[in-house]
């Protein structure tokens, strides 16, 4: 991506469009939406009905004319239309008249590393119809990696992981770029999925994917090794009968349930190592992996890491907004004096 930090500074807001969430930083007043990437919409008439965390509660209750939708998937705007009217309502219009108000509007996002020329036009098409005239693309890795402070600008080996909803991308920078990286398919959202499977297969229980936190919540403690309280309550449907009903769960068969989608992150994260320089993975060794992205709250998820990697494993403060802050930090020219200008290789 061949994006100055001079032409990011001109811009007036930054937007993360994420498969789960939507940020938007705006210079000069900073994070002003943080809201789940979700829109319900009325199928008869076209009207939008509510986005956001208000959409969001309607999943699974609505009646059938109006659908809940993301127009977001696996870090790629699957539906401009809709993606470019969320934004609109989560701006709000005070927001919104003011960025009008600016002579020639520019803005900012994020897109994979690996993005494909019609993802990338996706992202830009959604922020031409919010009346921006030119849009800049920055790598999520580094804008995630500027958000918790990392230092990407020096010759050092950094490694960051950034655990989304859809999708996990492990890189290691130097030099404020990328020098291997390697995105998969495998995020939150296909824990969340293995958890529900496992409901399913194991207690014939239903459970809608948004309500798996308890059990997450279970595998805290000693984290991901068996230490945690042996078994969980969890409220569902009956599979067969339809009728509610709980169960317990044993926490261990749920630790077994994940590992099909961790094994998958590990395994990136070895491809990342064999394909980085030897220097610069002499390096890591001492500093480590940052997690970064919704998915690094997962209850354990570093302690298991730590063990199979048997590196440093570090969750950033705000893991869910770093790459959102990183795009804020390149907006307002609060990155660190660079000795380059990471973005311009
Ligand atoms: N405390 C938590 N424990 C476990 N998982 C969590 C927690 N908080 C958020 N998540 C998970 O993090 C994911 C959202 O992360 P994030 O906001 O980084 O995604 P996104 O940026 O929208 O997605 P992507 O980058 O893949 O497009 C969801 O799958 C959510 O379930
Ligand atoms: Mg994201």
């Amino acid at each position: 991506m061949t994006v100055s930090l001079e032409q990011l500074r001109r811009c007036h807001f930054a937007v993360d469009l994420g498969a789960a969430r939507t940020r938007v930083y705006v210079r000069g007043t900073g994070l002003v939406v943080d809201q789940p990437s979700v829109a319900a919409v009325n199928t008869r008439t076209g009207a939008l009905i509510a986005v956001g965390e208000f959409a969001e509660r309607m999943t699974g209750r609505t009646p059938d004319y109006i659908k809940v939708v993301r127009p977001v998937s696996g870090g790629t705007v699957v539906d401009i239309d809709v993606a470019q009217r969320m934004l609109r309502h989560l701006l709000g219009d005070k927001m919104r008249r003011a960025l009008r108000r600016k002579p020639r509007l520019r803005a900012a996002a994020c897109a994979p590393h690996d993005a494909d020329p019609l993802a990338r036009r996706a992202t830009i098409e959604t922020l031409v119809g919010l009346g921006a005239r030119r849009v800049e693309l920055v790598d999520t890795l580094i804008a995630a990696a500027v958000g918790c402070g990392m230092p990407v600008e020096r010759p050092e080996a950094t490694m960051i992981m950034v655990c989304g909803a859809a999708a996990t991308e492990v890189a290691v920078l130097s030099m404020g770029s990328i020098v291997t990286a390697d995105r998969i398919p495998v995020g939150g959202e296909a824990v969340d999925h293995a958890i529900v499977q496992h409901l399913r297969h194991t207690h014939e229980l239903m459970l809608p994917a948004q309500s798996v936190r308890p059990l997450q919540l279970a595998l805290s403690g000693n984290g991901l090794t068996p230490n945690g309280p042996a078994s969980t309550e969890i409220h569902g449907r009956d599979v067969a009968t339809g009728l509610a009903r709980s169960v317990r769960v044993d926490t261990a068969a749920v630790r077994d349930a994940i590992q099909t989608p961790l094994t998958a992150v590990l395994d990136s994260i070895g491809k990342v190592l064999r394909d980085c320089p030897p220097d610069l993975v002499a390096d890591l060794a001492d500093r480590g992996i940052m997690m970064v992205g919704g998915s690094a709250l997962l209850p354990g998820f570093d302690q298991m890491l730590r063990q199979a990697t048997r590196m440093p494993v570090h969750i950033a403060e705000r893991p869910d907004v770093c790459a959102a802050q990183g795009l804020g930090a390149m907006l307002e020219g609060r990155i660190e004096p660079l000795v380059l200008d990471p973005l311009a290789a």
